[in-house]
């Protein structure tokens, strides 16, 4: 379509859509009163994680974390434990050092401005054009996955909505025509792409403010568009998690500062190698009581898990000092230089409410918790 008819299909869609948003919009804590920290929290938290599972998050963190001061001021280990289960951590590690620079540049609020928000760690085009026409009502387009499919369904494209060119070009044409309300406007978008226009061929056309402008709709191409080409695949990685209990309490390790699951803790746990099973259950008297497998998808690796419950009584004060020895001979990690240096051994209690976990442990946590209550 020419660049000219395309644009003018675009600021077509803009009263149906707004109108629309009016009427259908759904009630969303954040959208209660839209600061610019609200809207900044709200969109990283969208980020690869739906609205539902969001918004407890999002309460929880404003308790906490009333506001940008607050969030500068955080300590690390309770930044991770209100982030626990939203996954990519360096969300939030983001958020914290641009709170930093936001209390040291920008005397302690948001700045409003497209530029110097996009300059704030963590903040790409996405939220800074969101943070940009929600909270500030500046013309900025908000291009995520959901407004990149309305529109190339609107336009009957068949751009590959996963090429960098693609969001481009549709950022430019965007810009031309947002109107006054661009902050509703942006989240009209996003709103149909959520609950109207869904992804993978099942879009709801008959509910649809703006079926009868869509080309995809007329030419029958809506289930087949938008283009998408497909991501390398995952590596996937066998691990050994080591459930290793000694009087009720579970020994966890602290992962490296910097890598995947950066500072968090862990059940240890180690690469299984194909076709290396020796070393996997550990020498001595300690039985493996239980075995259960898991599995956690990571955005480019897949753990394919097997949990080894182990259980070791403490007869004397140095049964701890040996299991974390052993278990480091067992994962390969270094042995700590001081005294339960990033191992710990914890209680049901304190792994649930003191050290941050991944989800990627999610199901050995839960027989950990579960197994606290039947104790009980
Ligand atoms: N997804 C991400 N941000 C959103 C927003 N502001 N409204 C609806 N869906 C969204």
């Amino acid at each position: 379509m020419e660049q000219q008819e395309l644009r003018a299909l675009y600021a077509e869609t803009v009263p149906y859509l707004l109108q629309w948003y009016d009427y259908n919009r759904r009630i969303l804590p954040w959208r209660e009163e839209p600061t610019p920290y609200h809207v900044w929290v709200s969109e990283i938290m969208l980020q690869q994680t739906r609205v539902e599972a969001v918004k407890g998050y999002y309460d929880r963190f404003l308790t906490r974390l009333p506001d940008i001061a607050a969030l500068a001021a955080a300590e690390d280990e309770e930044l991770l434990k209100l982030w626990e289960g939203l996954g990519y951590y360096n969300r939030v590690r983001n958020m914290q050092k641009a709170a930093h620079v936001i209390v040291e540049q920008h005397g302690g609020e948001m700045p409003a401005d497209y530029e110097k928000l996009r300059a704030l760690p963590g903040i790409g085009d996405y939220t800074a054009g969101a943070i940009s026409s929600i909270a500030f009502g500046l013309p900025y387009p908000a291009v995520d996955g959901n407004v990149l499919r309305v529109m190339s369904r609107i336009a009957c494209s068949e751009e590959d909505i996963a090429k960098e060119q693609t969001k481009k070009k549709l950022k430019e044409d965007l810009t031309t025509i947002l109107p006054e309300r661009v902050g509703d406007y942006n989240q009209s978008l996003m709103e149909l792409g959520a609950v109207v226009c869904l992804p993978n061929g099942k879009p709801l056309c008959g509910q649809c403010p703006v079926v009868h402008l869509c080309r995809a709709f007329q030419a029958g191409r809506e289930m087949q568009l938008p283009v998408k080409a497909a991501k390398k695949e995952r590596r996937i990685e066998k691990r050994i998690v080591y459930l290793l209990s000694c009087d009720g309490r579970f020994l966890l390790h602290r992962r490296k500062p910097e890598g995947l699951l950066a500072g968090m803790w862990e059940f240890p746990n180690v690469l299984e190698l194909e076709g290396i099973s020796e070393g996997k259950v550990p020498e001595g008297t300690l039985a493996v009581t239980k075995r259960k497998k898991a599995k956690h998808i990571f955005s480019h690796v897949e753990w394919h898990m097997e949990g080894l419950w182990m259980e070791a009584e403490q007869s004397d004060g140095g049964v701890p000092e040996r299991l974390i020895a052993m278990m480091c001979r067992l994962t390969g990690e270094k042995e700590p230089a001081a005294e339960e240096d990033g191992w710990i051994f914890a209680s049901p209690e304190e792994i649930k409410e003191k050290y941050p976990m991944p989800s990627a442990f999610e199901a050995y946590c839960k027989e950990v918790y579960n197994e606290n209550r039947n104790r009980l």
